[in-house]
């Protein structure tokens, strides 16, 4: 269900300013993507393969014929939303520009979809040489990024065009390219998700239909924008979120814990949990037997986003209603008040409309009253809309 952008093919060249690739994965990082690492043979002589496992927190593959079952230059190529290849020595350019394909980091290339941006590095010479500029505009003609790289001084005493650039310029290019944003790096979001459990007894619970896909949207979403994202998620079957921190729950009194251990450090809370109302006033450690099942005593269960909302500072909070009438609206408002929130989203879900699908009819308030309508749009692109207000009301820049 999440849309793609995220997953990053890192090829290393053999040049000596492949240490400078270590920096870079971990700006990439800190912009939410996730990050492979290919490096070339050659590249094995400045930097180790532990050392980019180490940053990427993922294997790394540099052999064609390892793994040859699970065909590993085509599984790579189509996880990647995009390829760099940084630095990129004039070797490779020309390998790239011949369509060579004689290690796995080529044979991904020939064989993903994705764009390519290519960070070449090299002495001035050899980037001015008439060979490496003709491999360059080829190259750019086949749709290929190639970045200019940055004038300075080289490995030995000479000075010129060669360098490999900072990392943020490679990062800028590549949000161009992917037209993504990173307006949230620095931001913590809190994100409650699915719906929690009241135990009646070991056996039998109060529950809900929430399945958490909006919760995992809103922190797929936030974490996508670089933002640190902690999910706090109440029995959902949604997979896990690589790069998120998730903290499990069960019940409203767990979650409120947890809510209330984050917030201080919380810039956007979006609280998309269900949370039962109510829980049994009692739980029987026991299961209960059906003769003193008549009625079960129930008591209110704490109100997690009225408690943050008495405590808020410059947080923003986010709340969510459900409801089943045509007075939703007017219902949502009052809510926005009680609870001290910035937006509230609220959603028809008459006749179990919402619960478990991916797709998503409400509308989104304010103190005002409503900012915006939105009839079966993806729950991603609500939590996109919803940090688009959060972000805007932080007063970060639009990245
Ligand atoms: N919420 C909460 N703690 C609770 C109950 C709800 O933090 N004990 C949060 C939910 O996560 C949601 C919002 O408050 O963001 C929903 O408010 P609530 O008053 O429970 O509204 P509904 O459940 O939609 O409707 P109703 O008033 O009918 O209970």
């Amino acid at each position: 269900m999440f849309p793609r952008g995220r997953e990053v093919i890192l090829g290393v060249g053999g040049g000596i300013s492949a240490y400078k690739s270590a920096d870079l994965i971990r700006r990439l990082q800190d912009h939410g993507f996730l990050v492979t690492v290919i490096p070339t043979r050659s590249s094995q002589n400045f930097v180790g393969n532990a050392t980019w496992a180490a940053l990427s927190g993922r294997p790394v593959y540099d052999d064609l014929w390892s793994d040859v079952h699970s065909v590993p230059h085509i599984r790579l190529a189509s996880s990647a939303d995009v390829l760099i290849i940084a630095p990129t020595t004039a070797d490779l350019l020309a390998r790239i520009a011949q369509g060579r394909a004689d290690d796995l980091l080529t044979n991904v290339l020939l064989a993903t979809k994705a764009p390519v941006l290519l960070v070449p590095a090299m002495h001035p010479e050899m980037w001015l040489n008439t060979a490496t500029q003709a491999n360059v505009a080829t190259l750019r003609s086949r749709g290929i990024y190639v970045l200019d790289p940055d004038v300075g001084r080289m490995t030995g005493d000479d000075v010129g065009v060669g360098r490999y650039p900072e990392s943020s310029k490679i990062i800028c290019a590549l949000d161009e390219i992917l037209e993504s944003k990173a307006d949230l790096v620095g931001i913590q979001v809190l994100v409650t998700a699915g719906g929690t459990q009241e135990a009646i007894d070991p056996v039998r619970f109060i529950g809900n239909h929430s399945s958490g896909k909006q919760g995992y949207a809103v922190a797929y979403a936030a974490a996508a924008r670089g933002a640190e994202v902690i999910l706090i998620a109440a029995n959902s079957h949604e997979p896990t979120i690589e790069g998120v921190t998730t903290i499990h729950v069960k019940s409203a009194d767990q979650m409120h814990e947890a809510v209330l251990t984050h917030f201080p450090s919380t810039h956007i809370l979006v609280m998309s949990a269900a949370v039962a109302d109510a829980k049994p006033l009692q739980e029987s450690d026991k299961k209960l037997e059906k003769s003193t099942y008549q009625s079960i005593e129930l008591t209110p269960t704490v109100d997690i986003l009225k408690t943050v909302g008495a405590l808020k500072g410059s947080q923003i909070l986010i709340g969510f209603a459900a409801q089943t009438g045509a007075d939703g609206v007017a219902k949502a408002k009052e809510k926005y008040g009680k609870k001290n929130l910035d937006f509230i989203y609220v959603n028809d879900v008459t006749d179990g409309a919402i619960f478990g699908s991916s797709h998503t009819t409400g509308a989104i308030l304010d103190g005002q009253g409503v900012i915006e309508e939105v009839a079966g749009v993806s729950k991603m692109t609500l939590a996109h809309k919803l940090l688009d207000l959060a972000s805007h009301k932080l007063g970060l820049p639009n990245d």
